[in-house]
């Protein structure tokens, strides 16, 4: 039998998830949405492109929670994106309550699920569907890191003119203002970007990366970023699908480490079947101790806001 994702909200963000996820053909996917038409009619469109590519998965637009019942993964994308001017915490109180009604369906539908919580606030929002749906924290997570990593490693590889598999680059802390592109665990084939560039032009690439989403937003106008979004929302769908225990940047419940209690933070952690299979604890300098904690006081901030 083939694995179950449910993507709640079908806009931007979940359509392309689920494009994504569907052409892979390593699950079935329901594409949930409050708008009725949007769902289906998405769902409809991708299911008509599955012969084109192949593969006998299916997709089913909906309005209903029934039709996600049993997923194996669920991912949260409903809500409101940012518009010119906002920051992502400027979504916080709309956005908390329909994360909150999202997971008390998915509690009661799919209570063996894992689930991956994209809508922002997103560090916010990841701690409230833990606190909302009471499962083990091993199995609620949120996706930002990945995505944040992946545009820095965009920007070295267009700068050094090198591929981007070549690259790890490593983001920790909130998927905020205040998140911490961590230079010294950069490297290019294991040579440090230090030896690479000048010190300048990489705090310049550090700068982009943490203003990357509102870089985009500045040119859509009308929302945010997507497809690399998508992209970094269906490398964690696979991970967990395919058991690939790979070592990424996430959103994850920390309760001592890294100094942090009871806040979900991006930190590096394995991911497999079992959802969050261990957080993985780099020792940090002074001075990026003191940028994580001033992080984790940004999504700490909110959470008070919400009472969470
Ligand atoms: P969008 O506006 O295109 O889609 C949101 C969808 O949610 C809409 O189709 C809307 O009808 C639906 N929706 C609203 N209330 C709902 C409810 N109660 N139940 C079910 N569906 C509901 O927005 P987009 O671009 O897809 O972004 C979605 C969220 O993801 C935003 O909060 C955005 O800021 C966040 N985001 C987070 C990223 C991250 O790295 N964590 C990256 C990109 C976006
Ligand atoms: C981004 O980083 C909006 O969080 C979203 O593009």
């Amino acid at each position: 039998m083939r694995k179950k994702v449910s993507i709640i909200g079908s806009g931007n963000v979940g359509a392309t998830t689920a494009l994504f996820a569907l052409q892979s053909g390593i699950a079935d996917v329901v594409l949930l949405d409050i708008v009725e038409g949007i769902p289906q009619g998405k769902a409809l469109d991708m299911a008509e492109a599955c012969p084109l590519w192949d593969i006998s998965s299916e997709i089913k637009g909906t309005n209903d929670y029934a039709d996600t019942a049993g997923s194996d993964i669920i991912v949260i994308t409903a809500g409101f994106p940012r518009k010119p001017g906002m920051s992502r915490s400027d979504l916080l109180h709309a956005n908390a309550n329909v994360v909150k009604a999202s997971c008390r369906e998915i509690a009661k539908s799919s209570p063996n699920a894992i689930i991956i919580v994209v809508t922002n606030p997103m560090d916010v929002m990841a701690q409230l569907a833990w606190k909302t749906t009471e499962f083990s924290c091993k199995r609620v997570m949120g996706m930002g890191g990945i995505l944040d990593a992946s545009r820095l490693t965009s920007f070295i590889s267009w700068e050094l003119q090198v591929a981007p598999e070549d690259i790890e680059a490593l983001v920790l802390g909130g998927h905020g203002d205040d998140m911490i592109p961590l230079s010294r665990f950069t490297s290019v084939k294991g040579i440090p970007l230090t030896e690479l560039m000048p010190k300048r032009k990489i705090e310049s690439l550090i700068e982009r990366t943490k203003k990357g989403g509102a870089e985009i937003v500045h040119l859509l106008q009308t929302g945010s970023a997507y497809y690399a979004p998508a992209a970094a929302t269906f490398h964690m769908i696979k991970a967990i699908l395919l058991d690939e225990k790979r070592l990424l940047p996430c959103s994850a419940y920390l309760n001592g480490e890294y100094g942090v209690r009871d806040l979900y933070m991006g930190v590096p952690v394995i991911i497999g079947k079992d959802g969050i299979e261990k957080i993985i604890e780099v020792k940090l300098s002074r001075e990026e101790k003191t940028r994580f904690r001033k992080s984790s006081s940004s999504v700490r901030r909110l959470i008070k806001i919400l009472s969470i």
